[in-house]
């Protein structure tokens, strides 16, 4: 990805010498930029799905370029002024812009490609919208983006974004397919370009200008977005999950809590106050608290020491003993400070609830909670290139091995690389492709079938996948579609940027052309490394379900407990083509209690419990349940990265005052 030119020793130009330095900080200003360039696309995709929740269409039309097109379905507009008149009637009256109407925008799973040039870009995304005008009319439509982006003097623009749309349907009744028979959305990765986000750029080196204190300075904004976004993502499953201790253990000592409409809170018991308005700590039977964190923007301001997160938080809330349940759209805003222990916390939670409404009736006719009274502060996406931060800033980066600088910026490089995997694991997942699914594991990697167990090697990773989809007609049309969403990852890379350990939410949207869609999740435990210069799956663990839905009409509420007496038949997948270690020999304790694994089978509205691959982010608390390495590792030695030439990635905060006595916590 990025070539060393320490080869090229003295570079001759036209009879000027330039030095290696020179030639090495041109190379390494080019790639800082080049990862830059994937981060900044990222976010652009966001700020459309953020200002869209608030009707903003003239900032929309200003993130296309010039001659931008949009094509939503069949429906074509050119230019940001055209875009804007047609997303503006798109949305009609239900624009977020007038009272108790909802706008909700998701777009999530990225799997962003940049050019050989570094000039252009491809990405792909799911999409969700959830609207509603707020005298009575709804809408919810997903489908899948598939967007291209150009680099121009004003930075990232869209230069086409192209939705393509999969189902639709008002919030009463649900959604079904749109069209009928669902066909593939045509890819514009393939398994190997999905694991070389940024691919090797060739041609003329531009001259650089900035220094290589600079240069350390972005380079470290990098590797700090990355904790501050694991962070925000890692706070949302500890919600989910009511570990309330957790979250506290995220905060400095003098932190707040503040929800508009509602009240702030101040300090540790502050945060705990705050919490527990959800409830009490810990899940009992039936309760489902999950809080989904999406379409995050994360800003490290030019101090390196303060940072901002913004997106949206979509509560699916419910209580199956009572069968009630609700929807809440929030916008979070929040502060976080890199404490003198150099470990990233949450200084300041900000939420913004929008619409709260009772599942069974919908959000139709706006929020059961009072309205907001302003709307939270965008964050820019503009990334200053040129130098922007001041020498007196307490985190100058003063590294000037540029080696260990490559280093670092190679570990940014890491997060996006194993992103773009989990991203194209779900994409491929969905259409049913089976060689595709194993070619993005590594030759030596593995991955669970759930209820069956695990295949070893991309080899037969695709056959047990042929084995399980049978050989479809991948031009046939599908009547519907049970889509896997990785998203809202916490990503743990190791110290030289070749090994990752990725958690991720599964999120799984169905459409069917004969009944209405629902909701389930479930959690993947995944590491990822880079083989031969590409990022593959070495690890798949799929944890599920930790929740389903009866039907759309009674939502994940309406589910019964299990009839005990209902006998688990062994998946049919197991006798036609056996897996190297199945859940059952797996067993206890890992795989008890999920479906084909040890001891009683636990479904949901009874509280699975969740494993952790990591100790608390800040704290380093040990969760009851963790579990570091990959998920068959403790059974299967010789499958761990360290066994194959691979770090194990951190599975827990930097060590500082902690007394740890290893970054990477090998042989934990
Ligand atoms: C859009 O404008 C860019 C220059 O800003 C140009 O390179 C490109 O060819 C144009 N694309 C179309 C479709 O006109
Ligand atoms: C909205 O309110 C109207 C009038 O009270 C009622 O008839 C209608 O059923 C409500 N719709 C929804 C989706 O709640
Ligand atoms: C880079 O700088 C050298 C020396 O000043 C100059 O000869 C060369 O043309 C420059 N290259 C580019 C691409 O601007
Ligand atoms: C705590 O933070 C608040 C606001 O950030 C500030 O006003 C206050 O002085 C701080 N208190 C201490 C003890 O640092
Ligand atoms: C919540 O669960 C954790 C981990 O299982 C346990 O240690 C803790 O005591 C529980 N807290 C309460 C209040 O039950
Ligand atoms: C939600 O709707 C159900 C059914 O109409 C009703 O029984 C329940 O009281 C409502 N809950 C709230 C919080 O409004
Ligand atoms: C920051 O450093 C510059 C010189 O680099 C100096 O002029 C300025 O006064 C400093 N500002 C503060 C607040 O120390
Ligand atoms: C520079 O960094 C590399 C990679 O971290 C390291 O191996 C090397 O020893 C460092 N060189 C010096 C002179 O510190
Ligand atoms: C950074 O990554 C590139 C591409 O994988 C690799 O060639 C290079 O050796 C790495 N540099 C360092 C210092 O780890
Ligand atoms: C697959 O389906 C397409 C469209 O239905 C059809 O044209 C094609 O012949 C089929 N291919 C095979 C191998 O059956
Ligand atoms: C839709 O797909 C189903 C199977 O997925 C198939 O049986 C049916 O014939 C298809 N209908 C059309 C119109 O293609
Ligand atoms: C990985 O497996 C090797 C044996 O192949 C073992 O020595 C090592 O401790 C394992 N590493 C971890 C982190 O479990």
């Amino acid at each position: 990805m990025f070539p060393h030119t320490i080869a090229a020793a003295l570079v001759s130009f036209a009879g000027i010498q330039i030095s290696l330095a020179q030639t090495t900080l041109n190379t390494l200003s080019r790639d800082v930029e080049r990862v830059e360039s994937v981060r900044e696309v990222k976010d652009v995709q966001k700020s459309f799905a953020q200002l869209a929740q608030f009707g903003r269409w003239s900032d929309i039309a200003v993130l296309f370029s010039d001659n931008g097109t949009l094509q939503w379905g069949n429906a074509i507009a050119n230019g940001p002024a055209a875009i804007k008149t047609w997303l503006q009637t798109d949305a009609g009256h239900m624009d977020g812009i007038r009272p108790g109407s909802l706008n909700t925008v998701v777009t999530e799973c990225p799997l962003v490609t940049l050019s050989v040039d570094g000039l252009t870009a491809k990405g792909r995304w799911n999409g969700l919208r959830f609207q509603g005008d707020g005298q009575g009319g709804t809408w919810i439509q997903g489908g899948i983006y598939e967007n291209e982006f150009v680099s121009t003097g004003d930075g990232w623009k869209i230069s086409l974004l192209h939705y393509y749309p999969l189902y639709a349907g008002p919030y009463i009744g649900g959604w079904r397919n749109v069209g009928g028979n669902l066909s593939i959305v045509p890819y514009h990765f393939t398994p190997d370009s999905a694991g070389i986000p940024i691919p090797p750029p060739t041609g003329e080196i531009l001259n650089n200008t900035a220094t290589i204190d600079q240069l350390g300075h972005r380079i470290t904004k990098l590797n700090d977005e990355d904790a501050v976004r694991n962070l925000q993502d890692a706070y949302g499953y500890y919600v989910d999950r009511r570990m309330w201790p957790d979250v506290v253990d995220l905060f400095i000592a003098n932190s707040s809590v503040t929800i508009s409409g509602v009240d702030s809170f101040n300090g540790a018991t502050g945060v705990l106050s705050a919490m527990q308005q959800m409830g009490p700590e810990n899940l009992t039977q039936g309760i489902l608290n999950e809080h989904i964190v999406v379409d995050t923007i994360v800003s490290v301001d030019s101090s390196g020491i303060k940072a901002i997160s913004r997106g949206i938080e979509i509560g699916m809330i419910g209580d199956a003993n009572t069968r009630t349940a609700s929807w809440e759209f929030n916008v979070f805003r929040n502060e976080f400070i890199k404490d003198i222990d150099g470990i990233w916390k949450f200084k300041a939670l900000h939420i913004t609830p929008l619409i709260t409404a009772n599942y069974s009736t919908g959000w139709g006719n706006g929020s059961l909670s009072p309205l907001p009274a302003s709307i939270p502060d965008f964050i820019s996406t503009s990334r200053t290139r040129s130098p922007i931060f001041s020498s007196n800033g307490t985190t100058t980066n003063t590294n000037t091995n540029i080696t260990d600088l490559q280093r670092q910026l190679n570990r940014s490089a890491a997060y996006d690389g194993a992103e773009n995997i989990a991203s194209a694991y779900g994409y491929y997942a969905d259409d049913l492709q089976s060689d595709q699914l194993g070619a993005i594991h590594a030759a030596n990697g593995h991955k669970e079938v759930p209820f069956t167990g695990f295949y070893h090697s991309s080899t037969r990773i695709a056959l047990a996948c042929h084995t399980e989809y049978g050989y479809p007609n991948l031009t046939a049309l599908r009547s519907g579609i049970s889509f896997h969403w990785l998203m809202q990852p916490v990503i743990l890379v190791s110290d030289d940027g070749r090994s990752a350990n990725l958690r991720a939410r599964l999120l799984q949207p169905s459409t069917y052309q004969e009944k209405a869609g629902t909701f389930e999740g479930g959690m993947y435990a995944n590491q990822l490394v880079l083989e031969n210069g590409v990022w593959k799956l070495w690890s798949t663990g799929i944890d599920e379900f930790y929740w389903e839905s009866k039907d759309w009409a009674s939502g994940w509420s309406g589910m019964d407990p299990r009839n005990e007496s209902e006998v688990i038949a062994p998946s049919e997948l197991s006798t036609k083509y056996p897996p190297d270690l199945s859940v059952k020999d797996l067993g206890s304790p890992r795989e008890d209690g999920f479906m084909g694994g040890s001891g009683r089978y636990v479904q949901w509205p009874e509280i699975q419990r969740m494993w952790w691959p990591y100790r608390n982010l800040v704290s380093g608390r040990t969760p009851e349940w963790f579990w570091p390495g990959c998920v068959p590792c403790q059974m299967k030695m010789e499958w761990n990265l360290t066994s194959n030439g691979y770090l194990e990635p951190p599975n827990g905060p930097p060590l500082v005052g902690k007394g740890w006595s290893s970054v990477r916590c090998e042989g934990e």
